[in-house]
């Protein structure tokens, strides 16, 4: 007989936590799933009124959590009680690349994951399951196991079994891959646990999907799937620069080498390069991994696939400026802040290292983006909070007002230098580039880093295009 489950805690409501307990609470109406967290402002959002202020956007959220928030979803900050009341607990926590001691720069800093697992070893009641959903580097169970057994004093005790999770949703489509994933991973080594999880993915997600392995081979799994997901953009990007210095097309190669089966047509789309919270911290921990396991040739491997995403950025901004004498003073629309579309996501978006290479040469940028807000902007630019407040107060452009936040309308495109297209988001494949161009000062410029432009229409407006990976403007 396998564990019966009735209450769920996720420790961590962020990016993972929030969407993929709010489709576990929808599918399986019988359990209670409690999504704690330390971050008072984002549990506030969490359970506001006003769904439009949740802390993060995806695409058929607000739906499910209009449906089962205060149902079977609760979101709170009593951590401790959430833990003690639970028979399966999520660690759902950030894991962010470590910033100072042994492995700094590469390596992934656990405090968080640790801070649960003592948590857990002080609250949980009876026996629970404790499964990892972030991402961890291969072998962290051991860790885990070994805070959780510390605290064992007598036979009544709380007991223990641990499984991996690993969540492999992307940002944007997050609701729709929770939903109709193409595989859920579950390992660990007692059956029971293992199957108890198992039974709840079972609610809407068919038996052959579910993937059932040793705890290592799930925690590896996952740094492997988004290394190797990196790399494709990375490798197109590499062939993106090739073809703009030979008359090729990327979307032409990657269209003839997509058609072939063992590489098929995903994830070879050229772009700024890859950004999100995980690619590069994923890739990073990796490569510290190898390094500590003595495999320093794997470690440089895999450290190429970031250090092409970097030379990458860096390319497009060096694109710009490179055709006009200067950039400063020029006035620079950006398209797009998030590091995807149908995200307010801005971790490591490529927006952020563009934008501030072009406003420390000078110009001066009006942004855009549908989903990200401004004190946002703000911050992945470096402004201090003072700053910040001192833009605010001022109309004009000064010295510290370099760029500001606009809609998409004509006061954006008025006068503009060169416009820059950052994100996918569909409203700008919608632009009317005749209009546009009227607006813009002559001889303007548009950058599509993203291919979703009609280069004729574009062209045919007098306007000048570059396009990524595009040789055949040259
Ligand atoms: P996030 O930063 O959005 O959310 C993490 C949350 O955990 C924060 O709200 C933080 O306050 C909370 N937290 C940290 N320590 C806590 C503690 N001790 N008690 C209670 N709450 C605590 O991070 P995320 O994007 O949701 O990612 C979480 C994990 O999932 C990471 O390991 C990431 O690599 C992995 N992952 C992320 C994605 C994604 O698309 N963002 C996809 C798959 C996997
Ligand atoms: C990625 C993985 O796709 C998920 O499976 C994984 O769960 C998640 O990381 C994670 O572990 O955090 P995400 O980062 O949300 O998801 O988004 P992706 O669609 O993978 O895009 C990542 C970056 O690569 C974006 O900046 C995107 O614009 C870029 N990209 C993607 C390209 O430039 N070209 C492509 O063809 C695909």
């Amino acid at each position: 007989m396998s564990l019966q489950i009735k209450k769920v805690c996720c420790i961590g409501a962020g990016y993972v936590g929030g969407p993929t307990m709010s489709v576990f609470a929808d599918k399986c109406t019988d359990i209670i799933f409690n999504v704690v967290d330390v971050n008072v402002d984002r549990i506030s959002a969490w359970n506001s009124d006003d769904l439009s202020n949740l802390p993060i956007f995806e695409p058929g959220l607000e739906r499910i959590i209009r449906k089962c928030r205060g149902r079977n979803l609760i979101f709170s900050n009593e951590v401790n009680n959430g833990i003690s009341e639970a028979d399966l607990i999520f660690i759902s926590v950030n894991t962010p690349t470590k910033t100072k001691g042994e492995g700094a720069g590469k390596a992934s800093d656990l405090k968080y994951v640790e801070s649960c697992a003592k948590q857990i070893s002080k609250y949980a009641k009876g026996h629970t399951i404790v499964v990892e959903k972030s991402t961890l580097p291969v072998r962290t169970g051991e860790l885990i196991k070994g805070i959780l057994e510390s605290q064992k004093s007598s036979i009544k005790s709380p007991t223990f079994d641990i499984v991996s999770n690993p969540e492999f949703l992307s940002e944007g489509s997050a609701i729709k891959d929770l939903e109709f994933p193409d595989r859920v991973l579950i390992g660990g080594s007692n059956k029971k646990a293992l199957l108890a999880l198992g039974e709840i993915y079972g609610n809407w997600v068919s038996k052959e999907k579910i993937i059932y392995t040793n705890l290592w081979s799930s925690e590896l799994a996952k740094l492997t799937a988004n290394a190797f997901l990196a790399q494709r953009v990375s490798s197109i990007n590499s062939i993106g620069a090739l073809c703009e210095n030979t008359g090729a097309d990327v979307r032409e190669v990657a269209r003839a080498i997509g058609t072939d089966s063992r590489i098929g047509e995903k994830f070879l789309n050229s772009g700024p390069g890859f950004g999100g919270s995980c690619f590069k911290k994923d890739i990073l921990n990796l490569v510290y991994l190898a390094n500590h396991f003595g495999l320093p040739e794997v470690g440089s491997f895999w450290e190429s696939v970031v250090e092409l995403n970097t030379w990458n950025q860096k390319r497009l901004s060096s694109i710009i400026m490179s055709k006009f004498n200067s950039v400063r003073g020029k006035v620079i629309g950006i398209l797009g802040f998030a590091f995807k579309a149908n995200t307010n996501d801005t971790r490591e978006s490529p927006a952020i290292q563009i934008c501030k290479d072009l406003l420390s040469e000078g110009a001066i940028l009006r942004i855009h983006d549908p989903k990200v807000e401004k004190k946002q902007i703000s911050i992945d630019l470096g402004q201090s909070f003072k700053e910040y407040l001192l833009c605010n107060q001022s109309k004009e452009f000064n010295n510290l007002k370099k760029w500001e936040k606009f809609s998409l309308d004509k006061e954006l495109f008025q006068d503009t230098d060169a416009l820059v297209i950052l994100t996918e988001w569909e409203e700008y494949s919608k632009i009317n580039w005749s209009v546009i161009a009227n607006w813009m000062k002559s001889p303007g410029w548009v950058f599509d880093s993203r291919s979703i432009v009609d280069s004729k229409k574009i062209l045919k407006s007098g306007l000048n295009l570059w396009r990524v990976g595009d040789g055949t403007l040259n």
